[in-house]
């Protein structure tokens, strides 16, 4: 079972053993790409890296290079193809992946399944081997359907912590909190949307009668926003006209989560961040197989896990 949650202290929730370090590993799959530099650079500015590691098939050498010249502590390293993908993830403390192929106008996240569910998994073979303690955020399309493939591999390999593997959703809540900020006049930095569900149309679930600070909608505003925070992704998809996809936003949005996930290993209280996770918030079965695992994740099968 998959759902969002959100949990008043990170570290609690997840439960992983912190410490006061602060100097981490960090691995960003698919890190030529669209979402993969502008994330890279952001990670490469957070006092928190020590050691970047940035894996993609292809233009890694460059992307490395590049990044390497900006006068931060973060050691860059690239690695291009598969033959490196070992050497690029072991023993990092996080690895977040936005490695596989993005939409155009028509297509559904779901369409993206074929094309990208071969990478998540062989990513996440690697990561069993070579990084078993490593923290997965996936960011890679359609991630209700990605997260259950890469904890399936891990738990083949006899790998998988449930508490470890992220479907990175954290776009929903950044795009819900600028848009009740626009609606209501305030600076989006004060407005906190907690965001649950999974990561695709309907199965995205602002929850727009929690908001920080409270705040109120008629209900005809009330359901064009809901809409709206949904289908965010098609609207940005729509505008970039065969493009691609959203890679800006998500870079933000991806440095933001990687940042959450490093503040909980070195052991700050209260970190806060929703995220897509097998979860035990209803009693219905979970399949070994990833198809059934695609299927109930893609149910309408949010809520608040304990
Ligand atoms: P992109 O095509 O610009 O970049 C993808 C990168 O992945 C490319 O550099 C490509 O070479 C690399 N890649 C392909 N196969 C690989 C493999 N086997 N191993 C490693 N790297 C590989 O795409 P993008 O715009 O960066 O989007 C990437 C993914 O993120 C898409 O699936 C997209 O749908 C998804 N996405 C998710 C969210 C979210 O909120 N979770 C938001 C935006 C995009
Ligand atoms: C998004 O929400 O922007 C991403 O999931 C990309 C997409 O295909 O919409």
């Amino acid at each position: 079972m998959f759902s969002r949650i959100v949990r008043p202290s990170l570290v609690a929730a997840r439960n992983f053993s912190t410490t006061k370090q602060n100097n981490f590993k960090v691995a960003v799959c698919g890190a030529s790409g669209g979402i993969g530099q502008p994330l890279s650079l952001l990670l490469k500015i957070n006092p928190l890296v020590s050691e970047l590691s940035l894996y993609d098939i292809v233009h890694t050498p460059g992307v490395a290079a590049d990044l390497s010249h900006i006068e931060t502590a973060a050691k860059v390293k690239g690695f291009n193809g598969a033959e490196n993908i070992k050497d690029a993830l072991r023993n990092a403390d996080v690895i977040i992946i936005p490695a596989g192929v993005p939409r155009k106008p028509g297509m559904t996240r779901d369409d993206l399944f074929n094309m990208n569910a071969g990478i998540v998994k062989a990513l996440a073979e690697a990561a069993a081997e070579v990084a078993p303690n490593a923290l997965i955020g996936i960011i890679t399309n359609p991630v209700n359907s990605a997260v259950p493939i890469a904890c399936e591999v891990l738990k083949k390999a006899g790998k998988l912590d449930p508490k470890r593997v992220f479907g990175v959703s954290t776009l929903d809540a950044v795009r819900a909190n600028t848009f009740v900020a626009e609606a209501k006049g305030l600076n989006p930095k004060d407005v906190n949307v907690t965001v649950i569900g999974g990561h695709s149309g309907i199965t995205i679930i602002p929850l727009l009668s929690r908001v920080t600070p409270a705040v109120t909608f008629p209900e005809d505003q009330l359901k064009a926003l809901t809409v709206r925070i949904q289908e965010a992704g098609t609207e940005v998809v729509k505008a970039k006209a065969g493009a691609g996809s959203a890679t800006l936003s998500m870079a933000f949005a991806g440095a933001r989560f990687a940042n959450s996930l490093l503040r909980g290993l070195k052991g700050e209280p209260n970190v806060i961040e929703p995220s897509y996770v097998i979860s035990d918030v209803t009693e219905a079965p979970t399949s070994p197989h990833p198809s059934c695992w695609a299927r109930k994740a893609s149910r309408r099968t949010w809520g608040w896990a304990n």
